[in-house]
């Protein structure tokens, strides 16, 4: 059986946080594989890339990805730029390009790799829109997080407060990308079936870990 878990759901719908405490709990490495997507938006910013250039770039060896400690972190040209990555001028870019097919189709193995080797030791947490429906099918434990988009826009707007991000700008463009999520044609977000689907606005994140570690005990026999 694969060690690995699956947490999607939309925007700010609190996947990271409950991940990265589920992956205390257990000792497992947890991907946000968002950071994959706001990388390459940074790159593609910084150079002005074009279209066939990012993907060239995604093949190349300018980049890479460490888990452990608090994030998933990315770093270009051997530094870590992750600070850089959660900001609303990413947040844009990073939704358009994860619209794009071929894109898409090209980070897909760099995320596999990442599938822990042996049926013993640590397993892995994949965080994302498409992690459970396309990365990692066979998961045996699939969870889908949702919340209210007041709660999630509220959630964004206090994260972006460097960016004075106002709670109605977060609404309007988490509308949006939660229509590019929904609609694109390659591996849109979507529940996957067979998913523990929770609430992280009725539910506090310690809740949500509980449920999900008693899902964990069962299906992994911890
Ligand atoms: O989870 P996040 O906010 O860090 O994700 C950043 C962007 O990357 C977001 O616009 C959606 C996209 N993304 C994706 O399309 N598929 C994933 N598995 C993870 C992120």
């Amino acid at each position: 059986m694969d060690r690995v878990i699956t947490v999607d759901g939309f925007a700010s719908s609190g996947k990271s946080t409950l991940s990265r405490l589920l992956a205390k709990k257990l000792d497992w490495s947890w991907f946000s594989t968002g950071v994959l997507y706001r990388g390459m938006a940074y790159v593609e910013r910084e150079r002005n890339l074009q279209k066939s250039d990012i993907l060239k770039f995604v093949h190349s060896d300018h980049w890479k990805i460490h888990l452990g400690g608090e994030r998933t972190q990315f770093f270009y040209q051997d530094v870590n730029v992750t600070d850089q990555l959660y900001m609303s001028s990413i947040d844009e870019r990073a939704s358009l390009l994860s619209a794009w097919t071929e894109f898409r189709k090209a980070l897909i193995p760099f995320q596999r790799a990442f599938l822990p080797k042996n049926e013993e030791g640590k397993g892995l947490i994949a965080e994302g829109r498409d992690c459970g429906t396309q990365i990692f099918p066979r998961a045996p434990l699939k969870v889908f997080l949702q919340a209210g988009e007041d709660v999630r826009a509220n959630r964004r707007s206090r994260d972006r407060a460097r960016d004075q991000l106002e709670i109605s700008t977060a609404f309007k463009a988490q509308r949006e990308r939660d229509r590019r999520d929904r609609e694109r044609n390659f591996a849109p977000t979507a529940i996957p079936q067979g998913s523990f689907v929770l609430d992280s606005g009725k539910n506090s994140p310690e809740a949500l870990v509980e449920r999900v570690y008693e899902e964990v005990c069962r299906i992994f026999s911890f």
